[in-house]
């Protein structure tokens, strides 16, 4: 599929290629976006890249210039100590965000801010070379705390600026009357800091406040922000709730010039999570003549279901949709909003052939149940090149689809009236499972799918509305299904065949055969059928009978091959699955190094596919900063994978198409890969993961299966482990699946990259 340029004239077809790359670019840079000057959105990183490292300290903030846009904000959270310096701090209580408990242990005061009683450890209380000892702390507990030790200080606003030497600068100040009461003067602060330092935004959700010092500001460079908080919080010096002083915007451009609002007064959400229509704010905003940001980006929030989590997606809703543009979006992780404005606006919806291959994962079975209808349909809606089926065998012998042997995992069959055909067999898994062979296909009809919840551990859903929706397919139909539709390929996953031969007596590969002539996939379509398996002796029987492209899937992680393996995949298969940390190794949630494997196994022909990509964050090493793209990105442009299977592939095929793809080597530093291991370095000592035994290194015993046997007619005796007579007391009682183990025994977490520092 693909290269579709024959011969011909190469140099009018460059010259017009360039032309149309010119216009293109100039139609980008003028007037594309729908913000209020026209110009590209701001990035604002609050704190720094705060959603890997503690909020506000050195390591947050220097790292945005690696890993965000040029011209990217920083963001700085003012307090003010004893001696009246203004230091960046994301919460007014020091003992959630640093470690001053241990400096003054008797430092716990209780005062009132904004009419509300709060304990802790104050600003106001301490003088600059008090803090000198104190460093900055994880604040958020979801987030890695590895960088807890790393002996980061506090920083006064003058630390940035002469340490980080920051493009653009925002301050955010707030609890004016709570200084005053301590004998400090925020107005005197704000506009002698302003005398020193260039203040691109200055934003306060007190109104008060920022109408009083509005005149110093009148025809200077800096912006004015009112900040809107929640709708029913009262605004403190008028008494009105921000709900209320939204409706008016003509007030607020009388003292500012633009608003930073939380992001659901532009997208609002229903109680279960859902998006709604958006508002009309953004361009109400604009007609009163004021810039509107939208605030609380972060890639490990809970966000709406319709971004099937994908933060990516959700920074374009806000910045690339056909009404507007917000002028700016404040978030913890400002490499999204980067890769959104710089690669990934604009883009031509059609599908991009070449690699990296993306290949579905039991369909788009991260928005629909494992391989059902609705799965297949997003995945190709979504822009998979490869949409898989897992073969199963029912009792009255049709093969389906359907990501697990055990219908436990995948369907209501426990809560259904087939909930006692339990069996222990001990060849296919170790606890006792209903089996797709011991129902009949009308019978699985019966049931309902279920989505799969691989991240339900850590409270992570998927699509709650459409977890039971769906129809299962059978073999036939997923072929009739595919047949053609804008796909360049099929996937069938063969899993369990010498059980089925031995204990079925049904030759799998002989049934998938003539499933794929039945469906002319040997006249009728030029979808290229791609058969997988772990066990090679499959293989071998489909070398021996087809041209299909063979997948070798290596189900452990493996850090490396020795010669002779690779020789033996070599001799059965053209692509190689492998688990995506047999790729980027990962300890503790950092990756550590970037193994050989693609590259061996590429030198001796074979294609390498990484599985299995998700979206959710917490599937995803701290390098990657919560970010699927640039995880894909990493395996891509990084580790050179030719495919990826992945659960979402709408986000991959976004991936393919971004407009800095072509950009070679002059990709913005935010496209870059990230560098495995580069995270470790930056932690103390004391925090840095136990080193882990070496990696297994994949042998020919590990390869080399007996042949594939023949099926023999059925005998009396068929020689399956019996059942036991009655169910085991402790059955599985609902289809959630395990959590990956990698996760386990951590805490629900974060990540990221970073080349820099040290
Ligand atoms: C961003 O800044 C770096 C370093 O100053 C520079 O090398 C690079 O060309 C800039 N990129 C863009 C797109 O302006
Ligand atoms: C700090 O405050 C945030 C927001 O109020 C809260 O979510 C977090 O748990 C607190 N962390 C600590 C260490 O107290
Ligand atoms: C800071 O306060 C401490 C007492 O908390 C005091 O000993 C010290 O002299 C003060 N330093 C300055 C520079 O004011
Ligand atoms: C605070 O500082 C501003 C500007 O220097 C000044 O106008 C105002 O009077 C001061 N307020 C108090 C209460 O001292
Ligand atoms: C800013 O200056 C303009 C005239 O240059 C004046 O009309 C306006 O009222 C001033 N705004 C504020 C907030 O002082
Ligand atoms: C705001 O309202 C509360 C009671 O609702 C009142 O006690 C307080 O004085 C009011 N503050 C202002 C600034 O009007
Ligand atoms: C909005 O505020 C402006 C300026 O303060 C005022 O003139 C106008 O009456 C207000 N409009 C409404 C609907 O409250
Ligand atoms: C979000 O998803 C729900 C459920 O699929 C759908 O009804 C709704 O229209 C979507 N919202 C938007 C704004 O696309
Ligand atoms: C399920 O099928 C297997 C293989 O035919 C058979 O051995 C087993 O007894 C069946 N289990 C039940 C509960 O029917
Ligand atoms: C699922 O199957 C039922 C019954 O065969 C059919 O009515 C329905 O349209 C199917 N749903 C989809 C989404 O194809
Ligand atoms: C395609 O092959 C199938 C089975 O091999 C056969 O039944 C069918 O007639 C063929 N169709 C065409 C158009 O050749
Ligand atoms: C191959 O690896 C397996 C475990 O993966 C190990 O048990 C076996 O000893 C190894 N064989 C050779 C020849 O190294």
């Amino acid at each position: 599929m693909g290269k579709r340029i024959h011969g011909g004239d190469v140099s009018s077809f460059l010259l017009a290629f360039l032309w149309l790359q010119l216009g293109l670019t100039t139609a980008l840079t003028k007037s594309a976006w729908r913000t209020l000057s026209g110009n590209s959105p701001a990035i604002i990183a609050k704190g720094g890249l705060s959603g890997l490292f503690p909020d506000s300290s050195l390591y947050a903030y220097r790292s945005v210039s690696v890993l965000s846009a040029n011209g990217t904000t920083l963001w700085c959270d003012v307090r003010l100590t004893k001696d009246s310096i203004g230091i960046c701090l994301p919460d007014m209580k020091l003992d959630n965000c640093t470690d001053i408990q241990y400096y003054f242990d008797k430092g716990r005061r209780s005062y009132k801010v904004n009419g509300v009683k709060t304990s802790g450890w104050f600003s106001v209380d301490y003088n600059m070379s008090d803090l000198a000892p104190v460093t900055l702390t994880q604040a958020i507990y979801s987030r890695t705390d590895s960088f807890d030790f790393s002996g980061l200080l506090i920083l006064s606003v003058d630390d940035v600026v002469k340490q980080v030497q920051p493009s653009s600068l925002w301050l955010n100040i707030q609890h004016d009357a709570f200084y005053a009461q301590h004998n400090l003067n925020m107005s005197n602060y704000v506009l002698s800091v302003s005398k020193s330092v260039t203040v691109n935004y200055l934003s306060s959700p007190e109104l008060a406040f920022l109408r009083r010092i509005a005149p110093s500001f009148n025809n200077t460079k800096t912006k004015l922000i009112f900040r809107f908080l929640d709708k029913g919080i009262k605004e403190p010096s008028t008494n009105r709730t921000y709900g209320l002083l939204l409706k008016n915007l003509t007030l607020i451009g009388t003292f500012a010039s633009g608003i930073l609002v939380p992001k659901s007064y532009i997208w609002p959400v229903t109680p279960d999570n859902y998006l709604l229509p958006s508002t009309s704010i953004v361009t109400d905003a604009h007609k009163a003549g004021l810039e509107i940001y939208a605030a609380d980006f972060a890639n490990d929030n809970l966000f709406s279901y319709n971004y099937s989590y994908d933060p990516l997606a959700e920074c374009l809703s806000f910045i690339d949709n056909d009404l507007f543009s917000v002028d700016g979006v404040v978030t913890d992780f400002p490499t999204t909003p980067s890769e959104a404005i710089g690669c990934f606006s604009r883009l031509n919806k059609s599908r991009v052939d070449g690699k990296p291959l993306i290949i579905s994962n039991n369909g788009a079975s991260g928005d629909y149940p494992d391989c059902t209808d609705l799965a297949y349909t997003k995945a190709v809606d979504d822009g998979a090149d490869v949409i898989d089926c897992p073969v199963q065998v029912t009792q009255d012998k049709i093969l389906i689809c359907m990501s697990s042997v055990d219908l436990i995992e995948d369907t209501t069959v426990t809560k259904s009236r087939y909930n006692s055909r339990l069996s222990v067999i001990p060849k296919l898994q170790s606890t006792a499972g209903i089996f797709t062979f011991n129902l009949t296909w009308n019978e699985i009809q019966n049931l309902k799918p279920i989505i799969s919840q691989p991240l339900s551990l850590y409270s992570l859903m998927r699509n709650p509305r459409n977890k039971n929706s769906g129809n299962f397919t059978k073999l036939s139909d997923f072929l009739a299904l595919a047949i053609n539709k804008p796909l360049s390929g099929i996937l069938i996953s063969i899993e369990n065949a010498v059980f089925m031969a031995e204990q079925l007596r049904i030759d799998v590969v002989d049934a998938v055969i003539s499933a794929l002539n039945d469906a002319g996939y040997n006249n009728k379509t030029a979808l290229e059928v791609m058969i997988q398996s772990t066990d090679s002796s499959v293989l071998v029987k489909f070398k021996q009978l087809t041209k299909y492209k063979l997948v070798y899937k290596i189900d452990e992680v493996v850090g490396d091959a020795i010669a002779s393996s690779i020789k033996d995949i070599d001799a059965f298969a053209d692509a190689v699955a492998l688990p995506k940390e047999s790729i980027y190794a990962v300890n503790h949630l950092f990756t550590t190094e970037i193994t050989g494997l693609v590259p061996k196994l590429q030198a001796a022909g074979l294609d390498v596919y990484a599985y299995v990509l998700q979206n959710e964050f917490v599937s995803q090493p701290w390098d990657f900063l919560s970010d699927a793209t640039v995880e894909i990105n990493a395996y891509v442009a990084g580790a050179g994978v030719d495919g990826i299977i992945t659960e979402f592939p709408g986000t991959a095929s976004r991936y393919k198409r971004n407009s800095c793809a072509k950009l070679q080597s002059k990709k913005p530093n935010y496209m870059l890969p990230i560098e495995a291991g580069r995270l470790l370095p930056m932690m103390a000592p004391v925090a840095q993961p136990p080193a882990l035994a070496p990696m297994p290194v994949l042998n020919a015993t590990d390869v080399v299966e007996p042949p594939f046997p023949h099926v023999t007619t059925p005998k009396s005796s068929g020689g399956a482990e019996a059942p036991p007579p009655t169910a085991p007391p402790k059955a599985p009682s609902s289809g959630q699946r395990q959590i990956a183990s990698l996760f386990l025994a951590l805490p629900l977490v974060m990540l990221s990259v970073v080349h820099l520092l040290v």
